[in-house]
């Protein structure tokens, strides 16, 4: 088995790329019953929050894991394998713990949680590798490198790795773009949010997937049903990204917000207790995300819930 790597990425904050990563990490083991890691590379901490709690994310720092520690072994010039990095349960849905307590797996949530810390991290090693002659390609490549080695040992032990990328193309941003075999790009259906795409989609073509199409699925999130948001998506649809793969449209919707609003580390029963009205939404995007890889990647999933 080796794991289909999904960076999750965008020029701009604010996208839903963090809420992206998390409805594609339970979609995919809810319905999927796949196990999924989910690496999160912004020193934001979103999807990291969305996952373990704000007190799980300290928690789990203060046990030496996240990859804040992770990129200090780096700046330190220490090989090392990411496995004691990760906070091995970050399942959020009662189901898939029961299932496990049963000793039937079917479906979980692994993560590489981030923290604040990861900010002066970066800071740090930038001001370091710049004042050596050191470039923002090096320093990109020596991450993808460093990461590279150290998550290959996590091939065989999760179907779906996801890479939470941070905005603008910062290197860790780029580590994790090219360390992907696909990436998915959540974007909102107006004006600016559009030539971001434009922009970043260029970039990447350029400088780390010139088969961008074939690798790219598009996800327009925090959608508004109005005049205007329609004729934009088609715009999206029919001329900009006229080669890539949607996935369905996301709607702007309180029920996200909840879903991503994890209070306490034992909050849901249930997959619709979780996401409520929009659960047919995020069924959705893990039943087009997996169209998408046996279309684009050949790797094929089987649903196991419905
Ligand atoms: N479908 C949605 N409906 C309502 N709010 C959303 C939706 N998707 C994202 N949001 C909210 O929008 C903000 C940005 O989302 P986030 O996933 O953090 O974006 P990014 O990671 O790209 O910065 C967050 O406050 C998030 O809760
Ligand atoms: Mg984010």
């Amino acid at each position: 088995m080796t794991a289909i790597k999904a960076a999750i990425a965008n020029l701009k904050g604010g996208v839903g790329k963090s809420t992206t990563t998390v409805m594609l990490a339970d979609g995919l083991a809810y319905f999927y019953g796949l196990t999924v890691l989910v690496i999160d590379l912004d020193a934001q901490a979103n999807s990291s929050q969305m996952l373990l709690t704000e007190r799980g994310v300290q928690q789990a720092s203060d046990q030496g894991k996240g990859t804040h520690h992770l990129l200090k072994q780096f700046m330190d010039g220490r090989a090392t394998t990411a496995g004691p990095f990760i906070m091995p349960n970050a399942v959020s849905l009662e189901e898939l713990r029961l299932a496990e307590e049963q000793d039937e797996r079917k479906g979980w949530i692994s993560a590489l949680p981030s923290h604040p810390q990861l900010r002066l991290h970066e800071l740090t090693l930038e001001e370091e590798w710049y004042s050596r002659s050191g470039t923002p390609t090096t320093l990109s490549d020596a991450l993808a490198t460093y990461f590279g080695g150290s998550f290959s040992m996590l091939d065989s032990l999760y179907d779906v790795i996801l890479f939470d990328c941070p905005p603008h193309l910062s290197p860790l941003a780029r580590a994790g773009l090219s360390l992907a075999d696909v990436f998915v790009m959540p974007t909102i259906a107006d004006a600016v949010s559009t030539w971001g795409t434009k922009q970043f989609s260029d970039w990447v073509g350029k400088f780390i997937a010139p088969d961008l199409p074939k690798r790219n699925f598009v996800l327009v999130t925090r959608f508004r049903d109005t005049r205007y948001s329609r004729q934009v998506l088609t715009e999206l649809k029919e001329i900009y990204l006229k080669d890539r793969w949607f996935g369905p449209t996301i709607p702007e919707s309180v029920h996200v917000l909840n879903a991503m609003d994890r209070a306490a580390p034992d909050s849901y029963n249930t997959f619709r207790g979780k996401y409520g009205g929009v659960k047919g939404d995020v069924r959705r995007l893990a039943e087009r995300f997996s169209d998408f890889l046996s279309h684009r990647t050949g790797t094929t999933w089987q649903k196991i819930r419905d």
